[in-house]
């Protein structure tokens, strides 16, 4: 059995909580570590645990926890995952890894010099269609790989600190990284150049203050051996959440994506046919969270490599950070 600490009880955090304690075989929840009394009351009276910590320091000494589940705000993922490898827990840490390519590269190689896994929280690749298009474009059913299109939509108001992009990056960073990791993962190769352009059209009474802020972005991609690609990004877009990818090749196209909550469609006599749309990432991907989960305790028992690794992590952030380089200089940025 794998002993687990989850460290950051919030809103993503309570989603992996909840699978390592009941859904998720070969591993157990011991542990829950947050340092606001306010998160950690609310997440111990729903899971049921033997350890509890404010401070993550204390909570790696355990010698009962064999691995932790990093969910806090991205800026402290670099120390948690440095001190946790350190301390020989194997790491499932949320994406965006880090804040950085260069911190990404000191956490993987921490866990390379304590030997222990470091998974990257990109749950899409757990999804059964992206996992099921994924065995169909290995098999050459749709020939080669021409573009790759992939979208995010997120519904929320931004909270007032995202309106600053130092801080937040807006969507290319709040959003995109799933994208950008989709495209890495079907096209099989690596990006050499992306360029983007972007918008405020839902906040305009920010735009004075905050005149880099964009709510919407459309970036072009070109990978190495040539495939395109094409990610787009929205924040507070209000109807729904949003997420569809297209994998067009030389003889055909695979698409991953539906915009409806479920399949249930209602006529109604004036003539209206109403479908609800999708409201929330938490559960469009509800599966693919538990998938990955048991993914993470599956490779640490058979001492496997995880499906999204470190590296992956750290690509990902590259793009995020070429992106929005793009987008403020107004050029297109080669990566290679
Ligand atoms: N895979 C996804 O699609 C997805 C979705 C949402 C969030 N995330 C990522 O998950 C992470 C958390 O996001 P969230 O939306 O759950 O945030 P949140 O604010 O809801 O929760 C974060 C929690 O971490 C706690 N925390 C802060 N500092 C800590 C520390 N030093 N040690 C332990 N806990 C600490 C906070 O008190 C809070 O309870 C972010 O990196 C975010 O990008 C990923």
């Amino acid at each position: 059995m794998i002993n687990i600490c989850l460290i950051g009880t919030g809103r993503a955090g309570l989603i992996h909580g909840r699978n390592m304690a009941a859904k998720v075989s070969g591993g157990k929840l011991i542990a829950l570590c947050d340092p606001s009394e306010e998160a950690l009351q609310k997440a111990k009276e729903e899971l049921a645990v033997e350890y509890v910590y404010t401070d993550y320091k204390q909570a790696v000494e355990n010698p009962d926890i064999d691995a932790v589940v990093v969910v806090t705000p991205t800026v402290y993922h670099k120390e948690i995952v440095i001190a946790a490898a350190q301390a020989k827990k194997h790491i499932l840490c949320e994406k965006p890894l880090a804040m950085n390519e260069q911190e990404c590269l000191e956490m993987i190689a921490a866990a390379q010099e304590h030997q222990v896994k470091l998974q990257v929280g990109f749950m899409r690749r757990f999804d059964e269609s992206f996992q099921e298009a994924k065995k169909i474009v290995d098999s050459g059913q749709i020939g080669d790989v021409v573009l790759i299109k992939s979208l995010t939509h997120g519904p929320s108001e931004p909270k007032p600190w995202m309106y600053d992009i130092s801080k937040s990056s807006g969507p290319i960073g709040e959003v995109n990284s799933h994208d950008f990791d989709t495209l890495r993962w079907f096209a099989g190769s690596e990006v050499a150049s992306i360029y983007a352009i972007g918008g405020n059209f839902r906040s305009p009474e920010v735009r004075q203050e905050y005149p880099d802020y964009y709510d919407t972005v459309s970036l072009n991609l070109q990978f190495s051996d040539g495939k395109l690609g094409a990610v787009d990004g929205a924040q507070y877009v209000q109807y729904g959440y949003d997420a569809r990818v297209e994998i067009l090749g030389t003889n055909g196209s695979v698409l991953i994506g539906d915009q409806s909550k479920h399949k249930v469609v209602v006529a109604k006599k004036n003539g209206e046919i109403v479908r609800p749309a999708m409201h929330s990432w938490t559960y469009l991907f509800q599966e693919a969270y538990v998938r990955e989960d048991q993914a993470f305790v599956d490779c640490i028992i058979n001492d496997t490599e995880p499906l999204v690794t470190g590296y992956d992590g750290m690509m990902a952030v590259k793009l995020v950070h070429a992106g929005l380089t793009s987008l403020l200089e107004k050029r297109i940025v080669q990566l290679m």
